[in-house]
């Protein structure tokens, strides 16, 4: 369970987390919504601790992450692994070797001890084959499509079987149908790992392919949230907005 309560955060006396709430349960598949430059990115990293907020609190499974800093905070976000919106991917390392890279770093992700080789070997095998990349560990980022490099970025994060996934627009700059890959992809990884993943993204087509949940991020807060089924229901102008727009044109 995460609590995120009445968080604030603000850049250059400008309020852009003012007082968000937000519960987010063990398991399911959270998609925010919410028009670019709301602060969805900024809800994220506070949420993995790359940033503090200035006020309110996250807890994670009853520790208020918030609050820590250094080798317990690393301690209690290891679990958590986020794709960004860029993949991140190092550009001068092979699939295989951004895949490896969480292991080599940091070892066996429970203990903290080194992998043996071979066991970062199978591991890594088994990540790229989940995101359906086997056969291309020796090509670099550049020789792969902008869909191949989000799997890629998945591989990496799989690899060290995070119990919270954090998705940044993974569908934003992709074509429908590669897209529609990496929905399915989100959707395989939460059943497969039993993870709880919080998606944010302004992608309808995607919000109702992947959440159980859906919240709406507005003016800094948290405006709505709802099970699926009853979020086209709901009155208000920033849905409607999102509904009209993701409508298909139907051309005689
Ligand atoms: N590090 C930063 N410094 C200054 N302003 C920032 C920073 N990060 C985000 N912002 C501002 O916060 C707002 C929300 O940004 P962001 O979370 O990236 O929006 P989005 O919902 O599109 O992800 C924007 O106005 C952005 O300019
Ligand atoms: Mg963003």
């Amino acid at each position: 369970m995460i609590r995120v309560k009445d968080l604030k955060k603000s850049y250059n006396g400008t309020e852009v987390l003012k007082g968000l709430n937000l519960e987010i349960h063990e398991g399911e598949t959270l998609v925010i919504l919410g028009r670019s430059g709301v602060g969805k990115s900024v809800l994220l990293r506070q949420l993995i601790g790359i940033e503090k907020p200035d006020d309110g609190s996250i807890e994670i499974d009853g520790k208020v992450i918030s609050e820590l800093t250094g080798s317990s905070l690393y301690n209690a976000v290891k679990e958590m692994g986020m794709l960004f919106q860029a993949s991140a991917l190092f550009d001068s390392m092979t699939i295989e070797e951004n895949t490896a890279f969480y292991l080599v770093e940091h070892g066996n992700p429970e203990d903290g001890r080194p992998l043996p080789k071979k066991e970062i070997h199978e591991r890594v095998q088994e990540a790229l084959s989940m995101v359906g990349l086997e056969g291309i560990e020796k090509a670099l980022p550049s020789d792969l499509s902008g869909g191949m490099r989000k799997r890629a970025a998945l591989a990496r994060l799989i690899v060290y079987k995070p119990k919270i996934f954090l998705y940044d627009e993974p569908t934003t700059g992709l074509d429908p149908i590669t897209a529609m890959q990496i929905n399915d992809l989100i959707v395989f990884i939460q059943k497969k790992l039993h993870a709880t993943s919080i998606v944010v993204t302004h992608d309808l087509c995607s919000t109702f392919h992947i959440a159980n949940r859906i919240a709406l991020h507005h003016e800094g807060k948290i405006a709505f949230i709802s099970e699926k089924k009853e979020f086209s229901k709901i009155n208000h102008p920033v849905i409607k907005e999102f509904l009209k727009n993701s409508v298909p044109e139907i051309h005689p």
